[in-house]
């Protein structure tokens, strides 16, 4: 098999990939022999690359010796579709057996993929129907749907759609895959899973990293295209859609673009920019782009009339967190001692995989007061070993010819439809400059009481 990353000297390929294709190798799971050449801008030769990798990456590494003699780094400015016959030569070098795999990963900014998958064909090294090479692509795909589009088009027009992955990682997390079976695989819930019975959905989710280094993709890009447009649509597409006929990918796909297709967002969005973002390395000092976004969506459908979905992202949080909260409506009884509070289901995806479960109950003791109680499941204290990273299940499924948790065009197309013209209402917003993460809390609550 032959692995190749491009966008090598990425914070992606240091913080994921390369960790991700280690556990695997040491698994056995990758298929042998393999070779991963990492391609990258900058100059560097195979040996410093891949110390200065493993001076990046925390953690036990016992086979890292071994597993990098698998490992090549080439230096290529790949801007240019001319210096591919670099990298053909480089790889016909090499001689790799012509029946193994070869993977293309994109870890770049978008606007490069129609470069390099346009220069991959036209060198043949990938080719229609050679169900063989396959080309990954980080989110986002495109950068609005016009380029999603024109890159999509000149995609299909080469190769066929079964060699094409439009990965969205949050896809691959234990969480987001235990969404569908919560609710298909319990009567308990999916009876109650509507607008008579939910107040609201609310998916939240926050980091607390800066920008760092990556200023020159992030600008492009802003919490909506970054965030919003993949993960968190595809965490509200899971939970909105209506059960699927069977549990197939197609029909599950086709469930989830139901979704997308009737997702409408109301026009009072909250923007935000942490202090010191016009600070950060290749940020322009009049940079508008946002790092934070807070909005309420509605999905037109029967189940789901009037039912705010609320979605919030931000960068420089004060902690990384990931979660859905699912707020029921208020119980109808009256008690006297103690009023009941809403049920809440809470699925848990970072830090801690788990679901929480808040009901109401009678308090221990002579009097009956009703207080909430909590059932509380941790994913992770419940399995032997290290729950598998998103990354190192994603990448198998590609090896494995497994598209089920990677993004259909048809979803990317229905959510960049809707990102669009949140950008369009974007101008007529304010940009909230702020310094903490309650700044941006308070504001949400106030205009929603969340
Ligand atoms: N970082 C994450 O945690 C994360 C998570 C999920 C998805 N993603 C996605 O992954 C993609 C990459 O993100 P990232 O954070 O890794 O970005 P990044 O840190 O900015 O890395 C970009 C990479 O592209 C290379 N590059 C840029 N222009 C090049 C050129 N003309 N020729 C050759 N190489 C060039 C850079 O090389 P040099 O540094 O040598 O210039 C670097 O290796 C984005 O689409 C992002 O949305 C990232």
């Amino acid at each position: 098999m032959l692995f190749t990353i491009f966008g090598a000297t990425g914070d992606l390929t240091t913080k994921k990939l390369i960790p991700a294709l280690y556990h695997l190798f040491e698994e056995e799971q990758l298929p042998t022999p393999f070779t991963i050449v990492c391609v990258g801008r900058r100059r560097y030769e195979t040996e410093q690359f891949v110390e200065l990798i493993r001076s990046k990456i925390e953690g036990d590494y016992p086979h890292w010796e071994d597993f990098c003699t698998n490992l090549h780094y080439l230096s290529m400015d790949f801007s240019s579709e001319a210096n591919f016959d670099i990298f053909k030569n480089y790889v016909d070098a090499m001689h790799l057996s012509t029946n193994g795999q070869k993977i293309y990963y994109l870890a770049t900014a978008p606007h490069y993929f129609p470069i390099i998958a346009r220069a991959l064909i036209v060198t043949h090294m990938l080719n229609r129907g050679d169900m063989r090479s396959k080309i990954v692509f980080e989110k986002p795909f495109g950068e609005n749907l016009e380029t999603a589009k024109a890159y999509n088009r000149l995609l299909l027009e080469s190769i066929e759609e079964s060699q094409v992955y439009r990965i969205d990682h949050y896809l691959g997390k234990e969480m987001l895959q235990n969404i569908l079976t919560v609710r298909f695989a319990n009567k308990i819930f999916e009876s109650i899973w509507n607008h008579e019975n939910i107040e609201s959905v609310k998916i939240i989710a926050l980091e607390s990293e800066s920008v760092k280094q990556r200023g020159g993709y992030y600008d492009r890009s802003g919490a909506l295209k970054d965030m919003v447009q993949n993960h968190l649509f595809q965490t509200l597409a899971l939970v909105a859609m209506d059960a699927p006929m069977g549990l197939s990918d197609t029909l599950i796909k086709n469930e989830k673009v139901e979704v997308l297709e009737h997702l409408q967002v109301s026009n009072d969005i909250i923007f935000g920019q942490y202090a010191g973002y016009l600070q950060e390395k290749d940020i322009p000092e009049d940079s508008k782009t946002e790092t934070f976004v807070a909005l309420k969506a509605y999905v037109n459908s029967q189940r789901w009339r009037n039912t705010p979905f609320y979605l919030i992202t931000g960068k420089k949080m004060s902690r990384k967190l990931a979660e859905i909260v699912i707020t029921f409506k208020d119980a109808t009884c009256f008690f006297e001692r103690g009023q009941p509070e809403k049920n809440t289901l809470t699925i848990e995806i970072f830090p801690r995989e788990g679901i929480i479960l808040k009901f109401n109950g009678k308090a221990p003791g002579l009097w009956s007061y009703t207080m909430p109680m909590h059932l509380d499941y941790c994913h992770l204290c419940n399995i032997i070993g290290n729950s598998p990273e998103a990354y190192e299940k994603l990448i198998l499924d590609v090896i494995h010819d497994d598209a089920s948790l990677f993004t259909r065009w048809d979803e990317i197309e229905n959510s960049w439809k809707v990102i669009d013209e949140i950008e369009r209402l974007k101008a007529f917003e304010p940009l909230h400059v702020y310094y903490s993460e309650s700044e941006m809390l308070d504001i949400v609550n106030k205009k929603w009481g969340l």
